[in-house]
């Protein structure tokens, strides 16, 4: 079992701020110490490039970088060549739609995906189709917000050859079914995208299982630094997927013929200085994760989600969005009061949260509305903070928003 106070020992940010409750992890995380240490290490101890250097520290840096990759491999099950390091999520989803995409479309296939997908997994697709001449279709989601596999048997057809989904939505926090969706899908020979960036944080997340084409997160948003991001592609999807960025690392030799020979897969995706210290810092992140347990965290981020609903729905003046939906992702609104005021109350009583469509702008239609607020959860949190929460929750009126801002 998860034992929390222990834990938030681990975070500075708790003990620095005694007074925040942080309910905007579906951002990013607070980093533990171990993450803080490993990249302090290297600016200390190991500062040196990678792979480029003939002397002692600059071996070192390199051990330190590959054993990441190793360590990436073996958390997702999947072989140390099918791992590319990016700067995140959006710089992953990006490197996979214009690299296999811009390869492999022709006018008139489809690209399949849904009204919840992230601005960062949905917008490259839009650059993709108009430069492919093919076209983007949206699965139906239903009355909830929800993908079902009945709904993506529907809007599958044999045109469809690239599906661009989430595993777990940023807005509405409910898990796909993946694993059906990508057996369906190969049947009909199309190569599935998973956006993981709110899964891979939260809960055990096995490729092989899922069997998806390519997958993509961020570190931030699992207690590394910013700038270090995944991309996960199968070695034969990976053949045929172009590495549009060029440079240095990327290439074994060029001429003034303009012959170019890339290196071999993952590096030719790879060019130029990486960020070597959050790369190193999400070895020691995944490390943390790996201890406490992937299962024992969604368990617990389930429990805190329950009990926060529990309470919330004890409230009149609450409007929930998705109650049943087993993530920490908490989306809703306060009757009668505009999402961004009722956000900055909380923010006058310490309470971290986040507002607007979340970067997912097409469902307005199913929210009904343009506005939201979301709390979203971590195992740090603590029953003890969603009940201050809560508490506030219950005292918004805009009558005290209005008296907050004026
Ligand atoms: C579902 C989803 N996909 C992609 C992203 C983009 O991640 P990043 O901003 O780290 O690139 C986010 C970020 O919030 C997200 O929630």
């Amino acid at each position: 079992m998860v034992n929390v106070k222990e834990i938030r020992k681990d975070f500075p940010m708790f003990s620095n701020n005694p007074d925040l409750v942080y309910l905007d992890n579906a951002a990013t995380t607070f980093k533990p110490q171990c993450v803080i240490d490993a990249v302090t290490g290297v600016y200390t101890q190991m500062t040196s490039n990678i792979h480029r250097g003939d002397y002692d520290l600059s071996h070192r840096i390199s051990t330190a970088y590959d054993q990441t990759r190793t360590h990436v491999a073996s958390f997702l099950n999947a072989e140390e060549d099918e791992i590319i390091f990016t700067s995140g999520a959006s710089a992953s989803l990006n490197m996979a739609a214009y690299g296999y995409g811009l390869t492999n479309l022709r006018e008139g296939d489809v690209i399949l995906s849904t009204e919840a997908e992230h601005a960062s997994n949905i917008l490259p697709w839009f650059k993709v189709s108009e430069m492919t001449h093919s076209k983007i279709e949206y699965i139906s989601l239903n009355e909830k917000g929800e993908l079902t596999v009945e709904n993506f048997k529907k809007a599958m057809h044999e045109k469809v050859k690239v599906v661009a989904i989430s595993y777990v939505s940023n807005v509405l926090g409910y898990i796909n079914p993946i694993k059906d969706i990508t057996e369906i899908a190969h049947e009909m020979n199309a190569v599935v995208f998973l956006d993981a960036a709110q899964a891979v944080p939260h809960m055990k997340v096995d490729v092989k299982e899922l069997n998806v084409d390519f997958m993509s997160f961020s570190g931030h948003k699992m207690l590394a630094p910013s700038g270090i991001g995944v991309l996960y592609g199968k070695k034969d999807i990976l053949e045929k997927t172009d590495s549009y960025m060029m440079g240095g690392g990327s290439n074994a030799r060029f001429d003034m013929c303009g012959n170019l020979l890339l290196r071999e897969i993952p590096y030719r995706f790879e060019s130029g200085t990486p960020a070597i210290e959050a790369t190193i810092g999400l070895d020691a992140a995944i490390d943390y994760l790996e201890k406490i347990g992937l299962d024992e965290i969604q368990t617990r981020e389930a429990e805190l989600k329950r009990y926060a609903i529990e309470q919330l729905s004890k409230l009149d003046n609450i409007i929930l969005y998705n109650p049943d939906a087993e993530t920490g992702i908490i989306t809703f609104n306060i009757k009668d009061v505009f999402a961004q005021d009722a956000a900055g109350y909380l923010n006058s009583k310490h309470i971290a949260v986040r507002t607007g469509l979340h970067c997912a702008k097409m469902l307005v239609d199913i929210l009904k509305t343009s506005d939201t607020i979301r709390a979203s959860l971590y195992f740090y949190n603590t029953k003890e903070e969603i009940d201050r929460f809560v508490q506030v929750c219950s005292e918004i009126t805009l009558e005290k928003c209005i008296d907050i801002f004026f």
